[in-house]
């Protein structure tokens, strides 16, 4: 098969990592993939929400399956456009891909379906959102509505943090109109664990359990990112939250997709706080998640390849999903600064102490003339897998101490637990 993988971040050098070990890849392209990428695949220099052009280099090139990495492309309706051309891909279509793109939309879904989740409030202006907070006590948590990359979230301790938040949401317009609708939303305490589900023809199959370190800094501090770390399975899920979670909840949300006529093949992404009650959703996306795919897509032995094509085709099944016994896990070294503002184009080095139990994927580089440069707030996920945790956590911190480039920071607490 010939096989574009769209976007460039550490998901999609995963994707192309395990993609190429795929006897079925004949070719695969990556657009407009990274330094990673490079190494397994050909880059194609087409932005990921440029999509008549990516339409126009699938037809061209006899593509015969596209995967797509980031949310946005998804929301403008990437899918839709492939399928007018009778182009096979696998994500959902714009109108799927609003169980990402709109928080409200989620929310009401899972209320109706009476699946469980933190009791929110949904407001269109300033002063209903003002009126709704005084059915909240604080913490209360924020959420822009649209896709905001991860900046939409803001967990308010006190009234005046609230009001500063709604304010820049729904007055100043700092989202633009993906602010203008507001979800107000109970806080939940507990941990997280997310679950990628692959979706085919209205089924669900959902993959082994990840954690993923949201905060930037040690001991779940400072600003939310992207995601600095991750392992897979959640060792902190219990078998009583496994059952729920794949027993009652998963079956439930298969339902109400099927109810509601949102039928795609693609990836559910489904977001998890754990507490004492159980486990509740907290969003979901439409797409792997970046860095849960670095490590889950470790844990499977199945050839990613053929899940995909069979999950487009209609004839995925429960026991194509097969994994190893291993843990795995990641950290990603990040540029001084991320998620403020940081340097790019730092030369990045690595010393022969790497060795070849170490799984380096690219999240944001570039290689110029044979060498590796730093073009993103996350630079590198460092992946390894072992019988524990902190057997992964030795493999890995010791081969961090193998790479420099100016500025490297990361987390030293990742599979602390
Ligand atoms: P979301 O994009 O909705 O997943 O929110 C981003 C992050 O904010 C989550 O991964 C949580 O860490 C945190 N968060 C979101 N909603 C809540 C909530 N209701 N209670 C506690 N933390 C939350
Ligand atoms: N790791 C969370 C995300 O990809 O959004």
């Amino acid at each position: 098969m010939r096989v574009l993988v769209i976007g460039q971040g550490g998901r999609e050098h995963a994707l192309c990592h395990k993609i190429s070990k795929s006897p079925l890849c004949e070719k695969l392209y990556c657009a407009p993939g990274n330094g990673g990428t490079a190494q397994i695949a050909e880059n194609i220099s087409i932005q990921a929400e440029d999509i008549p052009a990516l339409v126009h280099f699938a037809k061209q090139n006899r593509i015969d399956i596209t995967v797509v990495g980031p949310e946005v492309p998804l929301a403008l309706g990437i899918v839709d456009e492939f399928q007018k051309e009778s182009l096979r891909i696998f994500g959902p279509d714009r109108s799927c891909a609003r169980l990402e793109s709109s928080k409200a939309f989620t929310k009401d879904f899972l209320m109706k379906y009476h699946i469980p989740t933190a009791r929110y409030v949904s407001v269109t202006t300033f002063e209903e959102g003002m009126e709704a907070l005084r059915q909240f006590t604080y913490p209360v948590v924020v959420k822009a509505d649209g896709l905001c990359a991860g900046k939409g979230v803001v967990i308010a301790e006190n009234k005046e943090e609230a009001v500063s938040a709604l304010k820049e949401m729904m007055v100043e317009s700092r989202f633009g109109e993906e602010g203008h609708q507001v979800v107000l939303e109970e806080f939940l305490k507990g941990f997280e664990a997310s679950i990628f589900c692959f979706v085919s023809k209205g089924r669900l199959f959902p993959m082994v359990s990840a954690k993923d370190y949201k905060k930037i800094g040690e001991g779940d501090t400072g600003l939310n990112t992207g995601g600095v770390g991750a392992f897979s399975p959640n060792i902190l899920l219990t078998e009583e939250h496994r059952k729920q979670i794949y027993e009652k909840i998963i079956p439930k949300i298969e339902e109400g997709l099927i109810r509601e006529g949102l039928l795609f093949d693609g990836i559910l992404f489904i977001g998890f706080m754990i507490d004492g009650e159980g486990a509740k959703i907290l969003e979901f996306n439409a797409r792997f998640g970046d860095p849960e795919t670095q490590v889950v897509l470790q844990k499977l032995d199945s050839d990613l390849l053929e899940l995909l094509d069979k999950a487009v085709e209609g004839t995925l099944q429960k026991q194509d999903f097969y994994y190893n016994n291993l843990q795995w896990m990641t950290v990603i070294l990040t540029s001084k600064g991320y998620p403020g503002n940081y340097e790019k184009v730092k030369l990045i080095t690595f010393s022969d102490i790497i060795d070849s139990e170490i799984l380096i994927l690219h999240n944001g580089t570039v290689q110029k003339d044979d060498k590796l440069f730093t073009d993103g707030g996350r630079v590198l996920s460092i992946c390894a897998g072992g019988e524990t945790l902190e057997v992964c956590r030795e493999k890995i911190y010791r081969a961090i101490k193998g790479i420099s480039f100016e500025g490297l920071t990361y987390r030293k607490d990742i599979g602390c637990v």
